[in-house]
């Protein structure tokens, strides 16, 4: 049977060294300040919002919580992120996605700091990665670096696919990759012989958007999967892109879902704050 890579357990003990990092910082005066921003009162984003505020609490990062009506214009919310830039004592601003319609998202993603971006969205964080110079990391293919450090996976000269091109996941996930030196392939809808392009790859990162598409015709024996997808099967089970009990015991390593990348992103975003924090001193 593979290594199962345990999200829950990695994010865990990342979470451990950021409280005691918080709290050698704060013997030295230094305080870490997260605002996060929810426009409107989507579900899902509410409890992803909950979800990041207990983990500020967690580690003894301060967090600023602004919760503004479905109806708050671009003007107001842009003003916000403003005050929020030059307000000395926040390290990070957070504005959950997504925002309402009547809201550019881009105009949003440019208004933070880029000293603030913890999400690692703003076009120049983006452009630092791509370029080798030091910027913020967007969180969850931040942390499926960490879930493949952690669990001794070298990267290094490893054929790695990335299914999906998304700003978030995607890319960043390939220009990370990249950047330890893997080689990277970038596939997606368009691919021709996906099967084809994905049993190359020793590291393989599915962000398909599609629950269990990725059965083991896809994989090469011996592989490393990571499984980037959260849906509802029609049981009400949570799932992954990839189809776990059928590919489980072709590849070397695997990670569930949940359990496995879904823990790493709140994580990451925590270690983005402090970063932040301790850069700016
Ligand atoms: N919506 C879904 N995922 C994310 C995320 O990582 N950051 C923000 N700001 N919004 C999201």
């Amino acid at each position: 049977m593979p290594q199962i890579i345990d999200g829950k357990e990695i994010s865990a003990q990342i979470k451990e060294e950021l409280k005691e990092k918080v709290m050698a910082m704060k013997k030295e005066g230094i305080s870490v300040c997260l605002a996060v921003i929810q426009v409107g009162d989507d579900p899902a984003s509410s409890v992803y919002v909950g979800n990041k505020k207990k983990a500020c609490a967690y580690i003894g990062i301060a967090s600023l919580s602004y919760e503004l009506p479905e109806e708050t214009t671009q003007e107001e919310l842009l003003a916000l992120i403003d005050k929020l830039n030059k307000q000395k004592d926040v390290d990070g601003i957070l504005v959950q996605l997504p925002v309402p319609k009547h809201i550019d998202e881009d105009a949003v993603i440019r208004a933070i700091a880029p000293e603030k971006d913890v999400d690692g969205f703003h076009p120049q964080s983006v452009g630092a990665l791509c370029i080798g110079q030091r910027g913020f990391v967007s969180c969850t293919p931040a942390g499926i670096i960490q879930l493949l450090k952690r669990s001794g996976i070298e990267i290094a000269g490893k054929e790695c696919v990335v299914i999906g091109r998304s700003n978030i996941v995607g890319k960043p996930m390939a220009l990370l990759l990249l950047r330890e030196n893997g080689t990277v392939t970038v596939a997606h809808s368009r691919t021709k012989d996906l099967k084809e392009v994905t049993k190359r790859a020793d590291i393989l990162v599915a962000a398909v958007g599609k629950p269990k598409m990725i059965t083991r015709e896809y994989i090469k024996e011996g592989a490393v999967v990571i499984d980037v997808g959260i849906h509802r099967n029609e049981n009400n089970k949570l799932c992954g892109d990839v189809d776990y009990d059928d590919v489980a015991p072709v590849c070397s390593a695997i990670t569930p879902v949940p359990g496995g990348v879904g823990p790493m992103t709140i994580a990451m975003l925590m270690n983005n704050c402090v970063e932040s924090a301790a850069l700016k001193r």
